[in-house]
């Protein structure tokens, strides 16, 4: 394994958390580079901001594709890139099982609830219908089912009286920009030592 993890973020739109990647890494001798950044919207605005970070992207629109040929042209271009590691980062597509299985250990993802509560989308407004107390993100590792996947990171954030779905998802989403970086150097770091955290269901 190469001195940094190389890792590669997939974005479908704003990219603020890759951002956080990008900016952490400049400030902290991180145990992961970013490589690429690659998006199946090719419009997204995190594609931009990636750019003026230097690191290399890619982008392909999955319009007209099935889900496992596009998955294939994403998988060539990760291995083009030498990629070790794949942080997803607001990817708004589901990754196919073919695709899953040979990174299986090696895909993170960032999810704003604490898992394993409120898998899936509009978490938000779930969270605030059921009257909750605490909400938050997490970062886990991916596997074939949706969220699902040991967690190895959660941050809580305080629900408060007025929240509505929009005031939350901001301060959850400052949440995530502080524990994904952290939460993917210390996974690197953990691969870097020789250590395999996970290999898969039923391993
Ligand atoms: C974040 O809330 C993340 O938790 C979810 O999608 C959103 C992406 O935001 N998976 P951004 O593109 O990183 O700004």
């Amino acid at each position: 394994m190469a001195e940094k993890v190389r890792v590669a973020v997939l974005i479908s739109g704003r990219g603020s958390n890759m951002q956080a990647l990008a900016e952490y890494r400049r400030e902290v001798d991180t145990a992961y580079e970013l490589v690429l950044v690659a998006s199946n919207v090719p419009e997204a605005r995190g594609l931009v901001l990636a750019r003026r970070f230097g690191i290399k992207t890619w982008a392909h629109s999955h319009k007209g594709l099935d889900r496992a040929e596009f998955d294939r042209l994403l998988d060539e271009e990760l291995r083009r890139h030498d990629v070790e590691l794949i942080a997803l980062a607001g990817y708004m597509r589901l990754l196919s099982p073919g695709f899953i299985r040979p990174w299986i250990g090696r895909i993170l993802n960032i999810h704003p609830s604490l898992l394993p509560e409120y898998k899936g989308l509009d978490t938000h407004r779930r969270v605030l219908l059921a009257g909750e107390e605490y909400t938050g993100c997490s970062v886990h590792i991916v596997t074939e089912e949706l969220d699902d996947g040991p967690v190895l990171a959660r941050s809580e954030v305080k629900i408060r009286g007025r929240d509505t779905p929009e005031t939350l998802a901001e301060r959850v989403l400052e949440e995530e920009h502080k524990l994904y970086p952290r939460a993917l150097d210390a996974f690197c770091r953990t691969l870097k030592s020789g250590y395999e955290p996970f290999t898969g269901p039923g391993a």
